[in-house]
């Protein structure tokens, strides 16, 4: 049902675990069927220095999540909150399509963690 690298990166999650200082942490529900991710976002000078999840879900769930934060790591804010679903399932080389529900999570939580960070720096949080 899934790819090599569905399977390289639900059998060795990058940046899985926590960060005990982060700038920002939020945990997200799927609201399909009740697994969660969790983000931690270390930010300096703008740019995403460090990133690590929790996924509390299926193969699909933590690839994503896995693959996401390998996606976002140094990049600017402006340009994590740009990453959708479709481009983590894309890197994935496609997930099946009853699982794409599954990336949402870690597109969603990586944007809920940038507003935490905004809302944190005084700042209105992102809509679009
Ligand atoms: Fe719940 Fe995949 S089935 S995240």
């Amino acid at each position: 049902m899934y790819n090599d690298i569905v399977m390289d990166h639900f059998q060795h999650p990058r940046n899985g675990g926590e960060i005990t200082d982060a700038d920002a942490v939020v945990e997200v529900g799927s609201p399909e069927c009740g697994d969660t991710t969790k983000i931690y976002l270390t930010i300096r000078d703008n740019r995403i220095e460090d990133v690590k999840f929790q996924t509390l879900g299926c193969a699909a769930a933590i690839a994503s999540s896995s693959m996401a934060t390998e996606m976002i790591k140094g990049k600017t804010l402006e340009e994590a909150w740009k990453l959708t679903n479709r481009q983590v399932s894309d890197a994935l080389g496609g997930l099946p399509e009853k699982k794409l529900h599954c990336s949402v999570l870690a597109e969603g939580a990586i944007r809920e963690a940038i507003n935490q960070y905004r809302k944190n720096m005084g700042l209105e949080p992102w809509t679009e």
